[in-house]
């Protein structure tokens, strides 16, 4: 049986933040959430996360679940005093596998690996040699290779700062070799906290052998302690997911300047532009094409598509050779049906729009069922919400709307309507007729314009 532990409860002051350090985020989900999500794939018996800073907004941050369960640290006196809080609740004859919550791209295969080496007279401890070491803990060797001690930083003598293999934080050892150790533990060093690393000195005088697994690269086992190492993991991991799209067939014109916080999923022959953001999910079709600096979240876009510069998509569908944007906005429940355009600074929400139909420039169309063939003209609003509450315009195929209309609604166009420019239409037209509310024009023939009268010198 393997149970996982991961330490959750530090403050993370040099983050300088309000929030708890392991909630803040990478690639869309907190750092925490990166190291649970990774536990999972070891299909642990238990997951025990040691919470104690912030710790109602950790437990608010996660989706719970029978193996999931938490261990307050009420004072945060180090690393080993965290891993102590959670021996009453672990088995002795479970492996523990220890992970540290600021740690997030550590992979699967590699813990494997680690938990491989656990036995009753056996530990494991992933390591990893850095080109600059500075700020781990280093791992002192004797003569022999075999690991003795680990040295925090801040206790470490001269020559023992010049060593590059340093702690990654995670290690692996039977609950009763934890049991038996951990609270022999003291605090005499540099930092007055009780470190978990002593096990590992402690290991050699219990007769148990250290193991050491390699870290397959240096930034797996990146630590996040400040803003600047968040930002350097967010590249990371942003790189490996715009490589893996590419391997599936994306197109991205920069890789560089691509950001997707959640699952984004291509088919083939799509193009990604510049500076765009994916949020939550997103399903592009075959041939979609995206144009730079757009954002869009949690929506799918159909086969054929092209979204211009500079588009907000979210909570949306579009089902095939749309044509949105340069400055479009399609807000939740917009459902666009084939061949539907949809223009620069056009703002849809809870619109259902018909194959083929057009809003071209410079409208709003909310809480609005639009049929086949609707050509909506510039400047058209549907008017949907009366200061209390919000009403549905329906607009039958076929309808023309001239510029500049109001449609208050509610409010129903029958098929084949036509309404004329500038118009506001507040009762329901029906099918075939023409309506408009236009002022008729006067025209005064010779009209003088007023000038100005010179100005004495
Ligand atoms: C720790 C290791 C160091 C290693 C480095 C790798 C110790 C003593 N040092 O140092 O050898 O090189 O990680 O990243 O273990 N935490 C608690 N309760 C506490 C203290 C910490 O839950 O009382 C949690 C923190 O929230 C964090 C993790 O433990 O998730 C590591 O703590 P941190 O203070 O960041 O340790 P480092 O100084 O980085
Ligand atoms: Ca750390």
């Amino acid at each position: 049986m393997l149970e996982i532990v991961i330490l959750a409860a530090g403050k993370g002051t040099r983050m300088r933040s309000d929030r708890p350090k392991v909630l803040h985020k990478v690639a869309g989900r907190s750092l925490l959430q990166h190291v649970i999500d990774c536990a999972y794939q070891l299909n642990p018996s238990r997951l025990h996360i040691v919470v104690g800073h912030g710790s109602d907004q950790v437990k608010d941050s996660l989706e719970l679940n029978e193996k999931l369960s938490f261990v307050e640290q009420k004072e945060q006196l180090g690393t080993g005093h965290a891993v102590q809080q959670v021996l009453p609740f672990i088995e002795d004859g479970s492996d523990i596998l220890i992970l540290y919550g600021d740690v997030p791209l550590i992979s699967a295969n590699t813990l494997r690996t680690l938990v491989k080496y656990v036995s009753n007279d056996s530990m494991g401890l992933l390591t990893v040699v850095l080109d600059d070491a500075s700020g781990y803990g280093r791992i002192i060797r004797n003569d022999q290779g075999q690991v003795t001690a680990i040295v925090e930083q801040k206790d470490a003598s001269k020559e023992q700062l010049q060593l590059r293999e340093v702690n990654t934080g995670v290690m692996a050892a039977t609950g009763s070799y934890l049991k038996q150790c951990l609270p022999t533990l003291d605090n005499s060093n540099a930092q007055k906290e009780f470190y978990l690393t002593d096990i590992i000195s402690i290991a050699r005088e219990s007769k148990i052998d250290v193991y050491t697994a390699q870290a397959n690269s240096a930034c797996e086992v990146l630590g996040v302690n400040n803003r600047r190492q968040q930002a350097e993991v967010e590249r990371i991991v942003q790189r490996r997911l715009a490589e893996s799209l590419m391997d599936d067939g994306l197109t991205l014109l920069d890789p560089e300047r691509f950001d997707c916080r959640g699952t984004l999923t291509v088919g083939r022959d799509c193009i990604v532009d510049i500076n765009c953001v994916f949020e939550g999910n997103v399903v592009l079709g075959d041939d979609v094409k995206i144009g730079p600096n757009c954002y869009i979240s949690n929506s799918q876009i159909g086969a054929g598509t092209t979204v211009h510069a500079n588009s907000i998509i979210d909570e949306s569908t579009i089902l095939g050779q749309g044509n949105i944007g340069p400055f479009a906005r399609l807000r939740p429940g917009t459902k666009l049906a084939n061949g539907v355009k949809i223009g620069n600074f056009v703002e849809t929400k809870k619109a259902l729009i018909g194959n083929g139909s057009k809003v071209n420039h410079l409208s709003y169309i909310g809480d609005a069922k639009v049929g086949a063939d609707v050509n909506i003209g510039a400047g058209t609003i549907t008017c949907n919400y009366d200061g209390v509450n919000k009403h549905i315009t329906e607009i039958g195929d076929d309808v023309f709307v001239g510029s500049n209309t109001a449609l208050v609604a509610p409010l129903t166009l029958g098929a084949g309507v036509t309404i004329g420019a500038g118009s506001v239409i507040n009762s329901s037209v029906d099918e075939g007729n023409l309506a408009l509310t236009r002022v008729k024009q006067r025209t005064v023939s010779g009209w003088e314009r007023p000038k100005k009268k010179a100005k004495p010198k």
